[in-house]
């Protein structure tokens, strides 16, 4: 059944996991996240971006999203509409069946210039109202995501801050936060604590200088009943990395957010942990495999069926890791 993501966090919270919230575009991600969700019992949050929209069409989305939560009925799943770029989107969002909204107002709606704190506020605080008073949960988001290794704003999916950042933008304040979450009353807060979009997130395995999670710990003690969300969190495996390369992919040295760090995330109010990377690099490295080693295949669903079970691994492992089993 469809959701409210407030319904899930505060049971997340409640019982101490995290839930992932894996980005959706096509019929083959839908399915694997459902796929990994019944065979481990856990409760599924989707997300839809703007560009998931433009690629598949707003209507196609949301039929997708009824079609998963017909198929498996006994599977609470939320329906959230990632990185809101303004009220309007939001509003937009909710008239067509999104259970959760986030209204990202620590950038301008041209998705690149950095909020001043005020605009924040008072847009996310907009979206707070008209949410709550239809049931509909709202993430917001305090800082800006980005590099701490080049203190460079997040580009790499061609949305993000422009140029160069300082600590101070790319580190969620801690005191702001408790008064973000006071004037807003946003449900959810994500926080910037130098993970980024995309696959290359940092240039060697990550350490305490440039992935604050002692940040997530100083927020959770202040404001200990506001859920935290992680933006940028896949892992991006080695191994993904490793195959994409062996048949044909050219992908660089690159390192994602270890498992580990989120899992000491979680233990800190973390409940949101947003992966959309990984499933990707799990796709194309199985089907990069599939077309070398099948030269003579042409029927999309020969592929796609490996690279369906592909995602389905990643997300199978990610509800492992985050403590979700059973919890559905
Ligand atoms: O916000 C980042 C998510 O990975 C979605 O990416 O905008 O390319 O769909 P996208
Ligand atoms: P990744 O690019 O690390 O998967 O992050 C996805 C995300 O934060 C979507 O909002
Ligand atoms: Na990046
Ligand atoms: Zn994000």
């Amino acid at each position: 059944a469809l959701v409210s993501m407030r319904q899930l966090l505060d049971h997340a919270a409640e019982y101490s996991y995290g839930i992932p919230a894996f980005n959706v575009n096509n019929l083959e991600q839908v399915s694997a996240i459902m796929q990994a969700a019944d065979e481990s019992g856990s409760p599924v949050i989707m997300q839809a971006s703007a560009g998931a929209r433009k690629y598949a069409g707003e209507a196609f989305l949301r039929h997708l999203i009824s079609a998963a939560v017909e198929a498996y009925p006994h599977i609470p799943v939320v329906m959230h509409q990632d990185h809101g770029q303004s009220p309007a989107v939001c509003m937009a969002a909710i008239k067509s069946g999104f259970t959760s909204v986030m209204m990202d107002g620590s950038l301008m709606p041209d998705g690149k210039s950095v909020a001043s704190y005020e605009y924040n506020v008072e847009v996310s605080r907009k979206v707070v109202e008209f949410s709550h008073s239809i049931g509909v949960t709202v993430e917001a988001e305090l800082g800006v995501l980005g590099s701490l290794e080049t203190m460079m704003g997040d580009k790499e999916d061609g949305h993000g801050a422009d140029g160069k950042m300082t600590r101070e933008q790319l580190l969620t304040d801690v005191t702001q936060a408790a008064d973000f979450v006071k004037q807003t009353q946003c449900d959810a807060l994500a926080i910037a604590i130098g993970t980024s979009h995309g696959a290359y997130k940092f240039s060697r395995k990550p350490t305490g200088d440039i992935l604050a999670i002692d940040r997530i710990r100083e927020i959770h003690a202040r404001i200990p009943n506001t859920h935290l969300v992680m933006h940028g969190s896949s892992s991006v495996p080695q191994e993904l990395l490793a195959e994409i390369r062996q048949f044909g992919g050219d992908m660089k040295e690159t390192y994602g957010v270890p498992v580990e760090e989120i899992q000491e995330g979680i233990k800190h109010g973390v409940r949101k942990i947003n992966i959309d990377t990984d499933i990707r690099l799990a796709m194309t490295g199985a089907i990069r495999r599939y077309l070398i080693e099948n030269p003579t295949k042409f029927d999309p669903r020969d592929y796609l069926k490996p690279a369906r079970e592909a995602a389905m691994l990643v997300c199978k492992a990610r509800f492992l890791s985050f403590g979700c089993e059973g919890q559905a």
